[in-house]
């Protein structure tokens, strides 16, 4: 028997790519639930859903009507949907709060009645980035660092709050109302289909756009960027392992740490860059050091990235010069 899987936001980034995965796996009877805020039925999804004949929903899911249209009887879900990126929190962080605290709690609410098996929740590093700066906390940083954040009152949290009530929520919920539930903690997640709210679309933008010299703000920073493939197979084994029920997991790369200049000069290079590079100042409440520690996730899960940062953002960049050089607007 085939097992039922809903993908909640499972039209964005991260949702495609595991849809993807689980459907050329085979055996699974595969349902979306999306918006289309951010997430776009192009061509890669379109052919994904009638190859492999996956359910589509288009609702927005902060309406807790819009849970009507789903079965009951999941064996699994992903709960992928949110508004995600600093952007956003900065333009928009009153609507960032609604919505990412209405599509939790609605999805909470749901479960509770609902006969679904395992639930799993996407969170993010920004959950814990106070931790460290603020504290020092350790680098690269395992599971049970404490949350926290800078400053309550700064837009660019209000993303990593709606996170913190997710990850107790969905904990709680499960333990009180019966189901399974398994957390996973993103860091920097890139590749192809990302959407252009992130740090690699946008600099392959500005480059494609010719400028020089080339800005490099919060060039000392670090980041451990994680290639999609590897994030996807990564919570697919959280939610296919039963030792994983109860448990949260920092996805990423602890063998990728790396300098923004040095992967803001490497893009360059693939851009075919040859002007002048300025180091400037970092943004306003970006974390001056990031990098997971996924030893848990490799005992329980078995996870371990594959593909080398130079490959992996060598592949995203390509895609992105593609898509700026062709001209489409899909996501635009
Ligand atoms: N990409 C990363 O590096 C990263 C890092 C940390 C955490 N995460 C988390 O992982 C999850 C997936 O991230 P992603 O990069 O794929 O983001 P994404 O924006 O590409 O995907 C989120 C999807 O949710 C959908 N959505 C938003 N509001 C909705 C609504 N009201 N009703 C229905 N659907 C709605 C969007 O249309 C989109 O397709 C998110 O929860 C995000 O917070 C991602």
């Amino acid at each position: 028997m085939s097992k039922k899987v809903l993908l909640l936001g499972g039209a964005g980034f991260i949702g495609f790519h595991i849809l993807q995965k689980l459907a050329i796996s085979g055996g699974y009877d595969l349902t979306i639930g999306d918006n289309f805020f951010r997430g776009k039925m192009d061509d890669q999804l379109r052919s994904l859903v009638n190859a492999h004949d996956v359910k589509v929903i288009n609702a927005d899911f902060t309406d807790p009507s819009a849970f009507d249209r789903l079965d009951s009887d999941y064996h699994q879900v992903y709960m992928l949907a949110s508004v995600v990126g600093v952007e956003y929190t900065s333009k928009m962080p009153n609507e960032l709060i609604r919505i990412n605290t209405q599509l939790i709690m609605n999805t909470l609410e749901w479960l509770k009645q609902s006969a679904c098996q395992k639930v799993l929740f996407t969170s993010t590093s920004e959950c814990y980035a106070g931790a460290v700066e603020a504290f020092g906390y350790r680098v690269p940083t395992p599971e049970d660092v404490p949350l926290c954040i800078e400053d309550i009152t700064h837009p660019r949290f209000t993303y990593a709050v709606t996170k913190m009530l997710g990850e107790s929520g969905f904990m709680n919920y499960a333990k009180v109302y019966g189901f399974d539930c398994t957390i996973v903690r993103y860091h920097n997640v890139y590749g192809p289909r990302m959407g252009f709210k992130h740090v690699i679309p946008q600099v392959v933008k500005r480059f494609a756009g010719g400028e020089d010299p080339f800005r490099m703000f919060g060039h000392d920073q670090t980041r451990s960027f994680n290639f999609i493939d590897d994030a996807a197979n990564g919570t697919i084994a959280a939610m296919e392992t039963d030792t994983a029920n109860n448990e949260i997991f920092h996805i990423g790369d602890m063998n990728a740490e790396i300098t923004i200049e040095e992967l803001l000069r490497y893009i360059g290079a693939i851009a075919g860059f040859s002007g002048t590079y300025v180091r400037e100042g970092q943004h306003s409440g970006s974390v001056s050091r990031r990098c997971p520690d996924t030893s848990k996730a490799k005992a329980i899960l078995g996870y371990e990235p594959e593909t080398d940062w130079k490959t992996g953002v060598r592949k995203t960049v390509e895609w992105y010069l593609d898509y700026y050089r062709s001209g489409k607007d899909v996501y635009e």
